[in-house]
């Protein structure tokens, strides 16, 4: 098939072309990324690739099927920026990569649990100045912490692993989950916020979870506790976050996402004038480490990105009927 991949980097060029090889789609690698302003430029393909901060909405969708375009490929896990409904009615397929290397997601988590805690970061810009002092780089340690995820699917499931294994007493929140291995504890959202000493969100964003970390839950958590974020941007109440770095409740802030990131993430504006205060105020406090969106960035994870999006291209393509291959089809939501 013919696909228009739209916010095209450099490494999904590469991983694509590598795959491809076993496959035989014709890519048409675009920068911008996908919009109604933008859909044109997909004129002439049947499918589409999008990404994360790709905006599919009903308009988008509409200029797309008016250029022919009848499948959408995403080569993602999440699928918060898709018209659902705008797709099925107009027959536009619409399929994604559920899982791809959960352990790449769960580990980014850690490692900005130990930045925060350790200030590693810190600590390698002191040595290479020739300074040795070892004030304000205490931590604490995990063992024996309370170890908090929201949204125990298979992220959040790698990470209560790792958590378990730094000696951690796991404890989570899912509505959907009823059984869980035996070393973590399901509690409800209250006891959650009220008991952990760090909490790791990786539940889907969704009319449910927008907003989720607000002032009300920030009051509940314990004074010093820390939060981490690789899920969605705007599962956290930005301004209620900055409000509770503030006042000191919130003890340190890791995100990997964040609110309004389709306008910086994934662009070297290291020349530009940012002009999102938020990001800006977030940025100022040493108790806040921001990564853009790289949870996802492993070798193994791009390489099991473009395996089942290709795969999904071909699915789209092949000879089922539609009703079969979406009850068959793990991948494809419409
Ligand atoms: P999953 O579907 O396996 O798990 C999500 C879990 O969240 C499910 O068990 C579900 O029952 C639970 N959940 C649903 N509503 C909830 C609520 N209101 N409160 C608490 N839990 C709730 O998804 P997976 O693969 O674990 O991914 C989780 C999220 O991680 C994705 O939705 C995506 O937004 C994010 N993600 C981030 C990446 C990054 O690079 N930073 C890469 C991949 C995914």
């Amino acid at each position: 098939m013919k696909v228009a991949v739209f916010s095209t980097q450099s490494y999904d060029k590469e991983y694509f072309n590598l795959v491809n090889e076993k496959f035989n789609h014709e890519f048409v690698f675009l920068e911008p990324s996908l919009n109604a302003d933008t859909a044109i430029l997909a004129k002439g393909c049947g499918g589409i690739c999008a990404f994360v901060n790709d905006k599919v909405d009903e308009k988008t969708l509409e200029i797309l099927h008016q250029s022919g375009v009848n499948t959408i490929v995403l080569r993602c896990a999440g699928f918060n920026q898709v018209d659902l409904e705008a797709a099925k009615k107009l027959g536009v397929k619409v399929y994604r990569v559920p899982s791809y290397s959960p352990e790449a997601v769960a580990e980014h988590a850690t490692a900005m649990i130990m930045t925060l805690n350790r200030k590693t970061h810190k600590a390698y810009n002191r040595v290479r100045e020739g300074n040795f002092s070892l004030e304000r780089l205490i931590g604490f340690n995990l063992h024996g912490k309370i170890a908090g995820v929201i949204g125990l699917g298979q992220i959040g499931l790698a990470f209560a692993k790792i958590m378990h294994g730094f000696g951690c007493e796991v404890i989570a929140y899912d509505p959907v989950v009823e059984k869980t291995p035996s070393f973590i504890k399901l509690a409800d959202l209250d006891t959650l916020m009220t008991t952990a000493d760090l909490i790791s969100i990786h539940c889907p964003l969704n009319e449910h979870t927008h907003h989720l970390m607000n002032r009300k839950r920030f009051d509940q958590m314990k004074k010093g506790a820390m939060l981490i974020n690789t899920s969605r941007g705007a599962i956290l109440d930005t301004h209620a976050a900055i409000e509770a770095l503030k006042q000191g409740k919130l003890g340190y802030l890791g995100i990997d996402v964040y609110e309004q990131e389709d306008k910086l993430f994934f662009r070297d504006l290291s020349e530009s004038l940012i002009e999102d205060e938020q990001i800006l105020r977030l940025m100022s406090f040493s108790n806040v480490l921001i990564t853009a969106h790289q949870g996802f960035f492993t070798t193994e994870a791009l390489t099991e990105i473009a395996q089942t999006t290709l795969l999904n291209l071909s699915h789209a393509e092949d000879g089922f009927s539609d009703a079969e291959k979406s009850s068959a089809d793990p991948n494809r939501l419409v």
